[in-house]
């Protein structure tokens, strides 16, 4: 199949309603990361998302809307949703509620919820508004890569197996849609994004939890809340280990790793800050962005962690952010990358 790679306009949404339409794939670009989307209404159309990214039949979906009404026949909206919909929609929360009979078993893998969320890119708006259907749609990564942040990255993992990428340039906040569960009693984070705990939190007037295995390994027999939660993700080739501790320290620590790694022939690098950059000269720095700024290092993440496999990167070592506000989903997705090895310095 031959992909084409079209910049948004009205004849390219077109083509993609009528893509989505005929029970075809198209990936489109959201403030989070790209989707791979289909007819979230047509289990051929959504079994053909599993086949593309390689990805288990049992792990969910997300449904993208465009308004709040095309909601009411696929889903329960949950009370305490409602004022989260008025504050963060169209935004980066998505929100599991209870499914009608509507909805495919394959998108939500057999589970009584349904995940939703009304992103705000005005691409993926546009796209949604001229098909007006609801779309489910993965990020548009094969599975277990890093997922895309601009059409070249999806271009890597999709050529040739779907119709159509709309490029929409670098996405915005670079790290999936927190995923929050309200279904089962008090709020629980299944997986943080750009829509912090704080935020949550402050307009529900409560404590928001956040799931146990965010910042750790699924224990043995534990149940993931969150199905994608069990799957290796996130993660490039390379052994990457997480360093932690006063910046006096860290830097030295991370010189010394690297060129140990490097002395026994391991091609080796370092994630490190901006401030850093200078000081690891020696480290093949790749600069995450700002130490002050998690959003910036959000951004930049996946691009910076797809690029350790185009460099054949073996080794690598990182600085690590405070695990608060978007920096809670920096270290899930970095922690992830290296399946949450640390060393203290
Ligand atoms: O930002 C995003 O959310 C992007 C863009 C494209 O919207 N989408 C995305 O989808 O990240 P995906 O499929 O890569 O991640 C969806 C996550 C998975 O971890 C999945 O297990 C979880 O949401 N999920 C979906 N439905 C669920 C459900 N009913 N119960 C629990 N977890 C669910
Ligand atoms: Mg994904």
């Amino acid at each position: 199949m031959k992909t084409q790679l079209l910049l948004p306009g009205t004849d390219t949404y077109a083509l993609a309603s009528e893509i989505l339409e005929n029970g075809g794939l198209v990936a489109f670009p959201t403030e989070t990361v790209y989707g791979l989307g289909a007819n979230a209404l047509d289990r051929d159309a959504v079994l053909s998302i599993f086949a593309a990214k390689g990805r288990p039949a049992d792990n969910p979906l997300i449904v993208h809307i465009y308004d709040r009404k095309q909601l009411e026949p696929l889903c329960e909206v949950p009370e305490q949703a409602l004022p989260l919909m008025d504050s963060f929609w169209p935004g980066p929360l998505t929100i599991l509620c209870h499914r009608k009979p509507a909805i495919p078993d394959q998108v939500t893998a057999g589970l009584p919820t349904v995940a939703v969320r009304m992103p705000s890119h005005p691409v993926a708006r546009a796209m949604l508004q001229a098909c007006s259907l609801p779309i489910a749609a993965p990020s548009a990564n094969s599975s277990g890569r890093p997922s895309p942040t601009t059409a070249a990255h999806v271009m890597e993992d999709m050529d040739g197996k779907i119709p159509l990428i709309i490029d929409g340039g670098m996405c915005d906040v670079g790290v999936e849609s927190t995923v929050l569960d309200l279904c089962h009693g008090s709020p629980v984070i299944l997986r943080p994004g750009g829509i912090t705990r704080e935020m949550i939190s402050s307009v529900l007037n409560c404590d928001v939890a956040v799931a146990g295995s965010v910042l750790r390994p699924l224990r043995k027999n534990e149940k993931a809340l969150s199905p994608g939660m069990r799957y290796r993700h996130y993660a490039p080739r390379a052994v990457v280990t997480l360093v932690q501790g006063p910046e006096d320290r860290v830097v030295p620590l991370l010189q010394k790793l690297c060129l140990e790694q490097e002395a026994q022939g391991k091609k080796t690098c370092v994630l490190c800050f901006s401030e850093h950059i200078n000081l690891l000269s020696a480290c093949h720095p790749h600069d995450i962005g700002s130490s002050g700024s998690p959003a910036e290092i959000a951004h930049r993440l996946f691009d910076v962690l797809r690029r350790l496999d185009d460099e054949g990167m073996e080794m690598v070592f990182s600085e690590v952010v405070p695990p608060e506000g978007v920096g809670l989903a920096v270290m899930n997705r970095l922690g992830r990358a290296a399946s949450f090895r640390t060393i203290q310095a």
